[in-house]
């Protein structure tokens, strides 16, 4: 999911492509669009790898574990969308309007957020610089393309499959079962599961782990307190989270959204307005809405919805690619 959209960025981009070379698990005969041709994507070769400038991984964990340091080690530049080196402590962890600055020349390796925090540290990057934030409660309402394609691939089956039966009995509204799944933990469709990736002894997901450490990396607040709850949405595109962020002292809410509103990549809806996930979804910049006081005096609470697969993973890598080419860092070897 993430590499289709990836290619059809670089293309209405304008990125600066000479060959273009992409690559599969080699289990299906996969293909992709770009400039109006249809190109191949066969299994990995990683003779080929090695010869490009800069390649994207957007597969999975071990295909990045496989791939991504070898490659950087050659000079090549690597961007990752996996969480295989996210935390890290040598690999630059981006989000280029926040912490561009993290790039390194000596750093080829580079690793791109998970797509659920990636709406709450765009939307906060500013006000936790000008007012500073300590901590920060969350729950997240999470698509399924979030979870790839299979997953999105059960949530049409199973929606397809109740559309027919789960009409108004009688007029009333019908209960459901639990429903078996394959892909997600459980059955998605009509549903909302506070599971996104595996749990772990402490109760947390690995979702909610990432969010919270990732969080801290890309805003370099190591003693910043996060509380999460994951939680998969039968939507399509576009992770939508509720969040309440603590400051380190009372502003006023029309200075909170002053911040807000000049900071950059967000777009913020003013009195009571608010995006949601289909109207966000395809869309570039993340959104925010219900900007309002929590209930201490210097909490503030927000709704932030952002498209997972777009600045979520394929649009902050080709801006971080785009950084790379405006520091004259990426060009051919
Ligand atoms: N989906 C999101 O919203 C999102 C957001 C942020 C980060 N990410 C990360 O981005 C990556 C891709 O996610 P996705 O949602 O796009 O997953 P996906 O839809 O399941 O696609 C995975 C891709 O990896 C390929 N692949 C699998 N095994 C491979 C192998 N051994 N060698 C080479 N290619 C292989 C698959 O090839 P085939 O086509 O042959 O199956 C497929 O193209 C993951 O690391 C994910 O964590 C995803």
């Amino acid at each position: 999911m993430v590499g289709r959209e990836l290619v059809a960025l670089l293309e209405r981009r304008r990125f600066p492509v000479g060959e273009l070379a992409p690559f599969s698990s080699g289990r299906g005969r996969a293909a992709v669009s770009f400039r109006g041709r249809r190109i191949a994507a066969p299994a990995v070769d990683p003779r080929a790898l090695a010869d490009c400038d800069l390649v994207f991984l957007v597969s999975s964990d071990a295909v990045a574990r496989a791939h991504g340091p070898r490659l950087a080690a050659r000079g090549v530049w690597v961007i990752d969308d996996s969480s295989a080196f996210r935390l890290d402590p040598r690999t630059p962890l981006v989000i280029p309007e926040v912490n561009a600055a993290a790039l390194r020349p000596d750093r080829r390796l580079i690793a791109g957020p998970n797509c659920t925090m990636t709406g709450l540290g765009v939307a906060g990057a500013l006000l936790h610089r000008a007012v500073g934030v300590r901590e920060v409660r969350l729950a997240s309402y999470q698509a399924v393309s979030g979870a790839g394609k299979a997953a999105l691939g059960e949530l049409f089956a199973q929606s397809r499959a109740l559309a027919r039966t789960a009409l108004l009995a009688d007029g009333r509204a019908p209960t459901l079962p639990g429903g078996k799944a394959q892909v997600l933990p459980r059955a998605i469709a009509f549903n909302a599961v506070p599971q996104v990736g595996s749990f772990l002894p402490d109760g947390e997901s690995g979702e909610e782990k990432k969010v919270a450490a990732e969080l801290r990396k890309i805003w370099g607040a190591p003693s910043l307190r996060v509380s999460a709850t994951a939680v998969r949405v039968p939507t399509i595109r576009g992770h939508a989270l509720a969040a309440w962020l603590t400051l380190a002292r009372r502003v006023p809410l029309s200075r909170a959204e002053a911040l807000l509103a000049r900071t950059p990549g967000l777009r913020l809806s003013r009195r009571g307005g608010y995006p949601t996930p289909r109207e966000a979804g395809g869309k570039d910049p993340v959104f925010a809405g219900r900007l309002r006081r929590g209930a201490g005096p210097r909490e503030l609470a927000l709704w932030i919805v952002s498209d997972n697969l777009l600045k979520g993973a394929a649009l902050n890598s080709a801006q971080i690619a785009e950084e790379l080419l405006r520091r004259r860092w990426l060009g051919p070897r």
